[in-house]
């Protein structure tokens, strides 16, 4: 080699080092000891040396983080261990549970000492390190095997490339850890605000943009998404080891890894308690969303005593933390109409933080549940969230002074002045004009949901824009738009009008069960959507079917049955719906399964989150498979799947002896295993 390139190759090499070691200190250490000029300058000489000499880039390269090139699936990576879930602990009872089971277990009343951790709501990933080299990151999938996720990892910030080893130490051979990838709180805010700019629809919570950031097939969109973190445990160890949990997280963090800083070593499960009240004050001042705690067993020895149960380790729990409350004001309330004309009222709230976010709105559903809590204006009123769930009013902790009047129903509708109905006994109030501003905006945005059509791009303000400009009545509307008109809409600009007109044109294939979904036929949402698409295989034998055929669907009773009815029986949704599919391609469901099929007449529950398929999916393979879908578990029910973070229904399952399967026996089965 000539000497001007041996010197340039140590030269990079030593930028490397330098980079990859304020990376450290920045991105996981969060306590940096250069500027930011200088760090920029560090990294722009290491580029311009791999400019001008590519055969000197190495692949765990600090300038190497982006650069693969979006791939159309994910691969798939078999865990050489198994990802485990968690059982959960409901209260301070359970957790005193957790720990009589375990020293029953191990036959022993000494005190356990317990790593206390936060629990992080992100999503879990696998990071293998062979010789110091990061070579494989994966989902957690079913536990047995994910998604590669490699390209998408490497641009995580605080994921190091290549691990730091001392000097005078020899690298792991191999170095598995488990941990999960988040946004912060802040992040995610911004994302949301940049989305909504761009109309697109917004994540429910950091959570789930999180998961949508790093599955991404192109790797240049989860660059541009500021993710981090935490690792927290162990998978496969080869040529290093640890006794313990707290000994694991110290000696990963000295590699470079990113460890949550506020672990705590507990002696006994008081101490754990202790933790998670701590903890529970000052959820909303972390940066990033935690749902509970963790407590593991600390000492690798007795978690292989304890060994596991059902996919979850007998020796840790979540100990979750309970729904959150605040108190406000109550500003006014308005009320607001919906796609079918139900009209609904909302508080206006005086702004609250409420874990985590500023809540001003609250719905308060209908009249009936207003008199019942007695709401009105002016009261202050005791509010609560539980994670994502919307949230809600509780009861009044103060009323007014002076005390409002109570709040009644408008006698006409509030967006078209026109006639309201309601019927007696009933508590719905709906404006009856199918041509109300309101009800268009909102069956449109119905049909355009994630759930519907799924056009994305099409979001609450574009619609509005569209109704108000009399471009958008009906459905079928939306496939005669053009560039023109979009473009003349107010901050339209072209390539978000072309985008839009992409979705569209995109959304014109489709399934029958996301179009019975779409139309937004009172009492039919995504599960009867799917019944009705199964049993009837095409929508002019829906519009034909007569109640009593409605009702030989499975759940589908005479309310529902009536509601299918009348909405086809009005001509003017039969000519919309009519004109509207000449625009569509529609995909029919597998012929139902009738008389065959592993599951007939079967009775399945689903409880949990799924990792291989999306919920709507494992329904669709019980109905395929002869099966039937019911929302809560009895004794007649004969199957529970259960996914990740199984709720209440798990128990019940267990009460009434009712058969529990995990993801892969419900695969095995429904592969005719
Ligand atoms: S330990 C065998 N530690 O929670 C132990 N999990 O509900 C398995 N999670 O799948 C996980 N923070 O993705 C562990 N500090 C933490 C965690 C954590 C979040 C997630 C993890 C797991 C899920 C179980």
């Amino acid at each position: 080699m000539p000497e001007a390139l041996s010197h340039l190759r140590a030269e990079a090499e030593q930028l490397r080092e330098q980079i990859n070691h304020h990376n450290y200190l920045y991105y996981v250490l969060d306590s940096p000891e250069v500027t930011d000029a200088e760090y920029d300058r560090m990294l722009r000489r290491l580029e311009e040396i791999e400019r001008q000499h590519p055969e000197l880039v190495t692949p765990d390269s600090p300038t190497r983080r982006v650069g693969a090139a979006p791939s159309e699936k994910f691969g798939v990576v078999r865990h050489r261990k198994m990802m485990l879930s968690l059982a959960n602990a409901m209260d301070a009872e359970e957790m005193l549970e957790f720990d009589r089971r375990i020293k029953r277990f191990l036959k022993s009343d000494e005190e356990i000492r317990y790593v206390a951790e936060v629990k992080l709501d992100g999503l879990a990933v696998e990071l293998v390190y062979e010789d110091s080299h990061l070579t494989v990151a994966s989902t957690r999938g079913d536990g047995v095997s994910g998604e590669d996720i490699t390209q998408n990892i490497r641009t995580v910030k605080s994921v190091p490339l290549r691990l730091i080893v001392p000097r005078h130490h020899g690298s792991p051979r191999l170095l598995e850890v488990r941990g999960e990838v988040i946004l912060p709180r802040k992040a995610f805010e911004r994302l949301n605000a940049e989305r909504a700019k761009a109309g697109e629809p917004a994540f429910a919570n950091p959570r789930n943009a999180a998961a949508g950031s790093l599955r991404q097939l192109d790797p240049r969109v989860t660059a541009s998404r500021p993710l981090d973190i935490f690792c927290h445990t162990p998978g496969v160890l080869e040529g290093i080891s640890f006794d313990t949990q707290s000994e694991f997280l110290q000696g990963i963090k000295a590699l470079g890894l990113k460890v949550n800083p506020l672990t705590r070593v507990c002696h006994g499960v008081n101490q754990v308690l202790d933790y998670w009240n701590e903890l529970t004050e000052k959820r909303y001042e972390l940066d990033y969303e935690a749902d509970g705690v963790v407590a593991k067993v600390d000492s690798f020895a007795l978690q292989e005593q304890l060994g596991e149960v059902s996919r979850a380790p007998r020796w840790a729990v979540a100990y979750k933390f309970k729904a959150q409350q605040a108190e406000t004001r109550i500003r006014e309330i308005a009320v607001q109409v919906g796609r079918i004309g139900s009209l609904t009222p909302v508080a206006k709230l005086q702004p609250v933080q409420l874990a985590g976010v500023t809540i001003s709105n609250a719905s308060l559903h209908n009249l009936d549940e207003i008199r019942r809590k007695d709401i009105r204006e002016g009261d202050t009123v005791l509010l609560e969230r539980a994670g994502d769930v919307i949230p809600y009013i509780v009861r009044v902790i103060a009323q007014g002074r002076p005390r409002a009047r109570q709040f009644e129903m408008p006698r006409r509708c509030p967006e078209c002045g026109g006639a309201i109905v309601h019927e007696e006994g009933e508590v719905a109030y709906f404006c009856v004009n199918v041509n109300c501003p309101a009800r268009m905006r909102e069956s449109i945005r119905h049909f355009a949901s994630k759930t519907g059509l799924d056009i994305d791009g099409l979001g609450d303000k574009l619609v509005a824009q569209l109704v108000d400009a009399g471009l958008v009545r009906e459905l079928d509307d939306l496939y005669r738009l053009g560039k023109p008109q979009l473009v003349a809409l107010e901050r339209m600009a072209d390539r978000s009008a072309q985008n839009v007109l992409d979705s569209i044109e995109h959304s014109r294939h489709t399934t029958l069960d996301r179009l019975i979904n779409a139309l937004g036929i009172r009492h039919v949402g995504e599960h009867t959507a799917r019944q009705l698409a199964v049993r009837f295989g095409s929508i002019e034998a829906l519009m034909d079917a007569t109640e009593d055929e409605l009702r030989t669907v499975r759940d589908i009773g005479p309310e529902v049955a009536r509601s299918v009815r009348e909405y086809f029986d009005e001509p003017r949704n039969r000519e919309a719906v009519k004109r509207l599919i000449r625009h569509l391609e529609i995909k029919a469901p597998p012929a139902p399964a009738v008389g065959r099929g592993v599951l007939r007449d079967k009775s399945v529950v689903l409880t949990g989150s799924l990792e291989t398929m999306t919920r709507e999916e494992a329904e669709r393979k019980v109905l395929a498979a002869g099966g039937r879908i019911t929302s809560s578990v009895s004794r007649k029910t004969d199957f529970v799947v259960a996914g990740a973070d199984p709720g209440s229904k798990l128990r019940k399952a267990a009460e009434l002896g009712v058969k529990t399967l995990e993801e892969d026996e419900f695969l095995k089965l429904l592969e005719g295993g």
